[in-house]
């Protein structure tokens, strides 16, 4: 099968869920929405056997918070990251935090934070797209917080 054909089935695929309210409904905490603060990357990676997530390949994902220790969510920070190969990519979070990239991104990887002329930086390149594996409330890290 053609890459141009695979990619027109999984846009398909994916209308037909939306018909069934089934890909990614704004209002349930399903897709952009879904699992803050979760690894995102351990359904969305390339590894992972979770055969409906991996249709939604993610590069980078991850979840931003106001503070470490709160719940509360931190919308409309900027992620920056640059790849193995130089590439850039910027998203922003959104209203529970989230943010991703639908696409594979080469590893490893650069990655700044920004919120106007506030920057965070990851002084090391990050192994994994999956932020949240390390930047969580109990992992290693700490949350990522808006800088
Ligand atoms: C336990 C496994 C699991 C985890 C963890 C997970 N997802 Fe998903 N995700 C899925 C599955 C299954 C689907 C496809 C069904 C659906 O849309 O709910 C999906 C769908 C999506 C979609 C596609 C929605 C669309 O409209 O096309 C996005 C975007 C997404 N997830 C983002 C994330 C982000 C960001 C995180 C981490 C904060 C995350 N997911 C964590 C399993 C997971
Ligand atoms: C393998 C674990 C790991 C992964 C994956 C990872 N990080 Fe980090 N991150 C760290 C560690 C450890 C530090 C502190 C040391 C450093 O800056 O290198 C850090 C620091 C940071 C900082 C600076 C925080 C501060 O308060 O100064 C930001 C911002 C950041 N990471 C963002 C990200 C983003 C976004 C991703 C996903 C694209 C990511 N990280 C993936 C381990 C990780």
């Amino acid at each position: 099968m053609s890459t141009l054909s695979r990619v027109g089935l999984i846009g398909l695929g994916c209308l037909v869920a939306l018909g069934l309210a089934a890909c990614g409904s704004e209002e349930d905490g399903e897709g952009e929405l879904m699992a803050p603060g979760k690894a995102c990357l351990a359904c969305h990676g390339p590894a992972a056997g979770n055969h409906e997530a991996a249709e939604h390949a993610l590069g980078f994902a991850g979840t931003i918070y106001e503070s470490r220790a709160g719940e509360q969510p931190a919308e409309g920070v900027l992620v920056v990251v640059e790849d193995v190969t130089g590439q850039l990519f910027e998203v922003g979070s959104n209203r529970v935090g989230n943010f991703f990239v639908e696409r594979p991104v080469p590893t490893p990887m650069m990655v700044e934070v920004r919120d106007g002329d506030r920057v965070l930086r990851m002084e090391s390149p990050a192994p994994s797209g999956d932020c949240n594996a390390c930047h969580s409330a109990a992992g290693g890290a700490g949350r990522l917080t808006r800088p």
